[in-house]
């Protein structure tokens, strides 16, 4: 039984499962389930309309200001507007992907997209899609950052052969040995541009670490409500 709303943040590097088991949690226990990496692609997506040179730190900064971002929190159907257009897609193109560290390690960037990311938590704590039960943010600094306050913090890893085949099953649709290879340097060099900017491989002090490595992705979903549950907060 629910009693108040319930935050659950969860970090964890790519490839580690962690969009779809956020996800599928939130789904199950009524939650709202926010993507906070879809914001910084959005932010990167608008940046590339806008024909900004991705190294020009301020323009970058001025720009994600002023985006007119609607991020849908429903886990059924999660949405991602910029300007009215629909990206949910075009954020997921290659290109995005590439360009993306650049502007996530932006730090006034970083500031308006936690700051926007703490706002929806609070509406979805006091007023949410469902009623206000709460939601279940995820990303890579959601544990430690954007809410170090929230009621369950779970820290989703995953070993590199794991989060390499899963990728690569994502972008090739197999896992042999080829695709992995092909995988490997960007899995790779995305987390060390992404560790730059948050320490999102070690558990902060109160994070429970989850190893997916040898889960399937209902054990996963099943080991996350467990420390949901352990908390006292279900
Ligand atoms: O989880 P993802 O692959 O959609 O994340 C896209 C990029 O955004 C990736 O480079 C990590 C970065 N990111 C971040 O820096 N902080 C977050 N809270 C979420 C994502």
């Amino acid at each position: 039984e629910a009693s108040g709303p319930l935050v659950i943040a969860l970090d964890g590097p790519s490839g580690s499962g962690k969009s779809s088991v956020s996800r599928q949690v939130a789904s199950r226990l009524g939650l709202a389930y926010l993507d906070t990496g879809a914001m910084y692609r959005a932010a990167t997506w608008w940046c590339v309309r806008n024909e900004v040179d991705l190294a020009d730190q301020s323009a970058v900064a001025a720009l994600v200001a002023a985006m007119p971002l609607d991020i849908g929190v429903d886990p059924a159907g999660p949405t991602v507007h910029v300007d009215g257009v629909d990206i949910a897609e075009a954020i997921r193109d290659s290109t995005i992907s590439t360009a993306v560290s650049a502007v996530a390690t932006n730090l006034d960037v970083r500031a308006e997209l936690r700051r926007r990311q703490r706002e929806i938590i609070d509406v979805e704590r006091t007023a949410g899609f469902s009623g206000g039960s709460g939601v279940v943010a995820e990303g890579r600094d959601i544990t430690t950052v954007v809410a170090p306050d929230a009621d369950v913090r779970v820290l989703l890893t995953a070993s590199e052969e794991a989060r390499l085949a899963r990728r690569s099953l994502d972008v090739h649709g197999d896992a042999d040995a080829s695709s992995v290879e092909a995988t490997r340097d960007q899995v790779v060099r995305r987390d060390r541009d992404d560790s730059t900017v948050s320490q999102f491989l070690v558990a902060a002090d109160g994070v429970v670490t989850v190893d997916s490595s040898d889960l399937d992705f209902e054990q996963t979903v099943q080991a996350v409500l467990e420390v949901v549950e352990r908390s006292g907060r279900h």
